[in-house]
């Protein structure tokens, strides 16, 4: 959407992955006091994510109220707030939602009154409910355009992701509807076969990512259990490297250090964040190995050597993976070093990655 808002990819939290249905109250403020304590918000993560079970039942007047789990939502609100931190939301245009709560269908604009009344941020909309789910391009624009105007009218600041899978074309018109995040696959699981399907496979497939309006190739797994420390690091490369919205989904109150040190690595978020806006592309595959390289508003090039295979194997990078006749400099992102142009030949290894930025001449 042209309003200013997720100029660059928005980071920060979200529930599903971990708690799913298990979230509460008192777990988010736990979350946004970690947030704060573990530097992850100084790293740049601001959205406190409400997914979806938060949803009670609609009182006399049809508005929508939380379930015992949230005993008052502008306090909630007012509590991340004072920390720094934004927060956001979860409904569907249907009746019911993807774990069967209540949905908006039938209350759109009230439910949106009701978000900006409390202090969301952030409205994800999640396309649930069977025949919603399966109606046409027409149905589903109308459904998001409905809710995005809703947003709108409300004159609050509130991110709009729309949720439905990357079906009927949804990066053609994402951003016609107000939307400045959609999804562009179904969910991820917390495992390296699922997480390289859609990241390497499926996101790249879809276009018009840029400044106000970005592919979102799901929340991230990282620290969640289910990948080793090396495939958690191709992880944040690969959505770093796509321009991806970065929403952590894991418990931050009992995270290791691993997983804080990549979620936190400032160099590689600002690859993520660069104000060019561009979605990083595959520029060279040679069996299990692929070159990624993203464009950066200073010139110079983010560059990923990725090792999808299952044994280690050298990856040599050219001056023309980034685009360049040769070479002035680089940095390796994930080692924090000067890397030397003349040697850019990187052992890697199996499902692991390596992150540079380059500067040359064309
Ligand atoms: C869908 C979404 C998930 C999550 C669940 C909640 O599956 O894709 O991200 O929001 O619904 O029910």
């Amino acid at each position: 959407a042209a309003d200013g808002l997720a100029a660059t990819p928005p980071m920060g939290w979200s529930s599903w992955n971990k708690f799913a249905e298990r979230i509460d109250d008192k777990t988010v403020r736990e979350i946004a006091d970690a947030m704060v304590s573990s530097g992850l918000r100084d790293a740049g993560y601001v959205y406190v994510n409400i997914d979806d079970g938060w949803q009670g039942t609609r009182g006399p007047d049809g508005a929508i109220r939380p379930n015992e789990k949230f005993p008052d939502m502008k306090a909630l609100a007012d509590y991340v707030h004072a920390r720094g931190l934004k927060i956001g939301i979860y409904s569907s245009p249907g009746p019911m939602t993807c774990a069967g709560y209540i949905g908006s269908y039938g209350h759109v604009e009230q439910d949106a009154r009701t978000f900006a009344e409390w202090g969301m941020d952030y409205l994800k909309y999640d396309l649930c409910s069977g025949e919603w789910f399966y109606s046409s391009r027409d149905e589903v624009q109308r459904a998001y355009q409905q809710m995005g105007a809703a947003l709108k009218a409300t004159g609050r600041d509130i991110v709009y992701s729309l949720c439905q899978y990357g079906r009927v074309e949804v990066s053609e018109w994402g951003r016609d509807v107000g939307g400045h995040l959609w999804r562009t696959t179904g969910d991820i699981t917390d495992d390296f076969a699922k997480m390289s399907d859609i990241g390497f496979d499926r996101n790249p497939k879809f276009g018009n990512a840029g400044p106000g309006g970005w592919n979102d190739p799901d929340m991230l797994e990282v620290g969640n259990g289910g990948m080793t420390e090396t495939e958690y690091r191709t992880h944040m490369t690969l959505w770093a490297m796509s321009a991806a919205p970065l929403l952590m989904g894991h418990d931050l109150r009992t995270m290791d250090e691993a997983t804080r040190a990549i979620l936190s690595r400032r160099e590689v978020i600002a690859v993520d964040q660069d104000v060019k806006g561009a979605q990083g592309r595959v520029v060279s595959k040679d069996g299990d190995a692929e070159i990624w390289a993203k464009p950066l508003s200073d010139g110079s090039v983010a560059v990923a050597l990725f090792n999808r295979g299952t044994t280690g194997r050298s990856i040599s990078v050219a001056p023309g993976d980034a685009g360049f006749r040769s070479l002035l400099g680089g940095r390796d992102l994930w080692r924090g070093t000067d890397v030397d142009t003349n040697m850019l030949d990187f052992a890697v290894p199996a499902h692991g990655s390596v992150m540079l930025r380059l500067s040359g001449r064309h």
